[in-house]
């Protein structure tokens, strides 16, 4: 035993530490005038050193002159990678979180972040990501939080007394926790939380560990997708403060007296998937009033196990709703409270009933939704990953990239899964399509690596020409994709940023697994709205008061990303597609109008998409065309703002029939609530007759084993005011946003009509300012009015 022990300790002094440590830091933010700016910090740079380390983990964030609350609401141009090695750093008040900021510890020996018996803080967190003001408010716009993470750490607050939590984390899209454990207090006297986060439109949480705790965690949020998540020896495991949608699945709660309470009166929805609670006296609180359709707290659950749960479902009264076994285990292979659509309604559905749950096993494996976390590849040395800039690229966001990337990503792809392209924080600008062949491995210093199509070849609204192509159509093989964000500089209305083309089979293998599909992880694109886009304020403003303005040049995208028919098994999580509404770097954060046309589009089979939003795209967010076995686990939807001053299709009018364009016109013509668009000659719409001419935010057309998890449809605005969406002007904004089967007569296929559409099923659909909820067939099925439950209108089941 000794000699044994000797060689572990041996064999750790030699351990090469997690290769972000090791490699060589060469990331750049070319859009800062700061040339000597630094993104990659490593926080014993700082002087951190295990007695008192609050300063030096500050100091390593905020070094750089950069985006701190108070003082600034959003920039592009200091992102920045704190690293934090192997380690106990204790801390005496709040590391305070700066915009752009990816906080990561090392996975292969996760330091902790101590919080000590003498913490002090005037704010919330441990952690603190957005702290309040004197005012009440929080410093940076929950909403406007994008791009931060953080990852492999343990939060540690035992020994603070009094009220703390672990993670103070208002915050919204492409931001995500992951691989963290939270040690908390379980005296009576104190009141810890893991995370506290009360507002934003997010996002993700995945791989957490909460062990102690009042609250594992308090959620409030738009909406939220959240997975493998475990809570032990929590008074509540999770006390769900507002939203309008939340899928949770994976979710383990131990030994907790009070499971899921989604009770407050402002909980909109949620879905609970693949889960089980051991030993917890009441599994789930509910608000919902059985007797009222339009009553908050639509849940849908599937696949849960609960074993020693005397109670499953509990009214906020302390009534009991469902009964578990206090000694025995039971099982839920599916029940929903909330408003049902089979496919009329609303009909109020109260309790088990497996039918409305098919479960197509070709979207699980080992009898769960397949998921799988970011790589973070902490068995690979260093030497693994060959960086962007040593191989030739500039990533300044001016030389041309292009060739650079490509051999790159070939050499890594011929590597046999032993090398990692690393791309350096910086812009890479291309001129020509970018390609990834099958075997390439992929990295992006966090949220920071750029990659940014301009120039002619992306020139033509109705030509679309690809800046990153992943395969060749018909290419076979596995990819994988993290952290990347693309994007186009200037006017580029013929650029689809991602083509994804690319069939893996199931079985293909990495090093490191058995891995069916291949991923794509945080890999974002985003259309304007930053230092160096040309798409900014003093390009773009919007234009209400102008009727139908378009400025060609701030068309910037043909399609965000286009999944094609020959494409298969991919795996897509926490990934924004983003239409810039303002200018991330403006201190008023003034809205801007870019237009491009088609975001995400499906022609594929076997896509997960788990956490994913598409926004302010003019023809549409999703849309599935013959696509199979698809799994969509809480999307997220927005209308583009400036709508319809111009309507949709505008600037996009020239119809695609290969990316199946919806013709507005036909469909518009058919529609009883429409009378504002006539032959393409765009009106724009009176209060109280609601427009037709508007992006769809879904739209599912001759596709089959089709589950949707959570949906956000959202439609805020028309010509940039909000009095549409307010409830008492009638969730005016648009007529429909939500179409199943072709849209207007016209547009039905001999292939629509063969699909079976009755394997599209829809739980805890969440509208926002649109009349229709859900559009089948030509036929508005769904209206808000008999659904509305807070801002959002919410129906828990759509089914044929
Ligand atoms: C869930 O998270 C834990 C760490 O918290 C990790 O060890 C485990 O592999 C994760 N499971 C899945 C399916 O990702
Ligand atoms: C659930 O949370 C509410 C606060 O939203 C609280 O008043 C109530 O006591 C909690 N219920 C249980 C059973 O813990
Ligand atoms: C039904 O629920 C809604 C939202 O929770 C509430 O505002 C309304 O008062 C309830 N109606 C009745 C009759 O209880
Ligand atoms: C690729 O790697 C796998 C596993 O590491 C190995 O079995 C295989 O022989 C390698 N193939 C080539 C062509 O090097
Ligand atoms: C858009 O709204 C503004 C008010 O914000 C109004 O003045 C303008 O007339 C509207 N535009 C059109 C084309 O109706
Ligand atoms: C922000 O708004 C204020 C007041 O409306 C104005 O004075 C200031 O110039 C604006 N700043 C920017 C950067 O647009
Ligand atoms: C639809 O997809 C199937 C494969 O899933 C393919 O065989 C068929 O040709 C496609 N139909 C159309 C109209 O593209
Ligand atoms: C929105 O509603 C407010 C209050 O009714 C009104 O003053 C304002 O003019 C409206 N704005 C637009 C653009 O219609």
């Amino acid at each position: 035993m000794k000699v044994l022990s000797l060689l572990l300790v041996a064999a750790s002094a030699a351990r090469a530490a997690f290769w972000l440590e090791d490699i060589r830091h060469h990331g750049i933010s070319p859009f800062n005038p700061d040339k000597s700016y630094t993104v990659f910090r490593n926080v014993r740079d700082f002087g951190a050193k295990v007695t008192d380390d609050t300063a030096a983990i500050n100091a390593a964030i905020s070094a750089g002159n950069r985006c701190m609350a108070y003082e600034c609401v959003g920039t592009t141009t200091t992102p920045a990678v704190v690293y934090i090695p192997a380690g106990t750093y204790l801390i005496s008040s709040s590391i305070v979180d700066y915009y752009y900021t990816q906080i990561i510890g090392d996975p292969t020996n996760m330091p902790v972040i101590k919080g000590t018996g003498s913490f002090k803080s005037p704010t919330i967190g441990l952690l603190e990501g957005n702290k309040y003001m004197d005012n009440g408010r929080l410093s940076f716009v929950s909403t406007n939080v994008f791009f931060r993470q953080v990852r492999n750490l343990v939060f540690d607050t035992t020994d603070v007394p009094g009220e703390i939590a672990a993670i103070h984390w208002p915050s919204s899209q492409a931001t995500s926790i992951q691989n963290c454990m939270f040690k908390l207090s379980t005296r009576s006297e104190d009141t810890h939380t893991g995370i506290f986060m009360e507002e934003g439109s997010g996002g993700l949480l995945t791989d957490l560990i909460f062990v102690g705790g009042k609250y594992g965690a308090q959620f409030g949020n738009q909406q939220y997708t959240m997975r493998n998540l475990t809570f032990i020896n929590a008074e509540t495991a999770i006390l769900q403060i507002w939203n309008w949608g939340w899928t949770y699945k994976s979710i383990n709660i131990i030994d907790c007296q009070v499971g899921i309470n989604m009770s407050s009166e402002s909980v909109g929805s949620a879905i609970l998937l693949d889960s089980q609670f051991i030993n917890v006296p009441v599994a789930v609180v509910t608000g919902h009033d059985p007797s009222n359709s339009t009553s908050r707290g639509s849940l849908v659950v599937e696949n849960v196990m609960y074993t020693h749960v005397p109670i499953v479902l509990q009214a906020s009264n302390g009534q009991t709703l469902l009964l578990g076994d206090p000694v025995g285990v039971v099982y839920d292979g599916g029940y929903a409270t909330g408003n049902l659509y089979a496919p009329h309604g609303p009909t109020p559905m109260q309790g088990r009933d497996e039918s409305y749950f098919r479960k197509p096993s070709t979207l699980k494996l080992d009898y769960v939704y397949y998921e799988r976390s970011k790589p973070q590849y902490e068995s690979f040395p260093a030497s693994a990953f060959l960086s962007a800039r040593e191989h030739g690229a500039a990533g300044d966001g001016v030389t041309d990239d292009t060739a650079s990337l490509n051999a790159l990503f070939k050499a890594v792809s011929e590597a046999n899964f032993s090398s990692v392209a690393f791309l350096d924080a910086g812009y890479y600008l291309v001129t020509d399509t970018v390609y990834v062949p099958a075997g390439a491995l992929i990295v992006g210093e966090p949220l920071a690596a750029v990659i940014m199509g301009a120039g002619a070849k992306f020139s033509d609204m109705n030509n679309p020409h690809p800046v990153v192509m992943i395969g060749m159509p018909g290419e076979v093989g596995l990819i994988e994709m993290s952290d990347v964000i693309v994007s186009t500089k200037g006017a580029a209305a013929g650029a689809l940023l991602i083509q994804y083309n690319l069939n893996t089979p199931a079985g293909a293998k990495t090093c490191e697994a058995d891995l069916p599909p291949s991923g794509l992880w945080d890999v974002h694109t985003r259309i304007g709205g930053f230092a160096g886009s040309d798409l900014q304020v003093a390009h773009c403003p919007i234009t209400p008061h102008v009727p139908n303005h378009i400025d060609p040049t701030c068309i910037a995208a043909h399609t965000s990303m286009h999944i094609t028919p020959s494409a298969g098994n991919l795996y897509m999580e926490n990934n924004w597609l983003w239409v810039a509404d303002h200018d991330i770097e403006d201190l008023n954060m003034t809205r801007i109008t870019v237009y491009a046309g088609r975001g995400l589009l499906i022609e594929a089979s076997r896509i997960w998409l788990v956490g994913t939003s598409v926004e302010h795209h003019a023809l549409y967010q999703y849309q599935l065309v013959n696509a199979s076995d698809i799994w969509m686990g809480q999307i997220q939807t927005e209308t583009p703002y400036y709508q319809p001053n111009p309507p949709a299709p505008f600037p996009f009018t020239q119809r695609s029939e290969a990316y199946y364009d919806p013709d507005f016109d036909t469909d518009c013509l058919h529609n009883p609530h429409n009378l504002n668009y006539h032959d393409g000659t765009p009106t724009l719409a009176l209060a109280g007759s609601p427009p037709c001419a508007m992006a769809w935010g879904l739209r599912i057309l001759d596709s089959e084993n089709v589950i949707v998890f959570g949906a956000g449809l959202y439609s805020f605005f028309n010509n940039y005011s909000t009095n549409c969406s307010q409830a008492t002007a009638g969730e005016n904004c648009q007529a429909r946003i939500f179409a199943i089967g072709p849209t207007g007569e016209g547009a039905t296929t001999p292939a629509d009509k063969a699909r079976d559409l009755s394997t599209v099923e829809v739980y805890n659909l969440n509208t926002i300012g649109t009349v229709s909820m859900v559009t089948r067939q030509g036929a508005d099925m769904a209206l808000w009015g008999d659904n509305f439950v807070n801002f959002a209108s919410t129906l828990a089941v759509f089914r044929f």
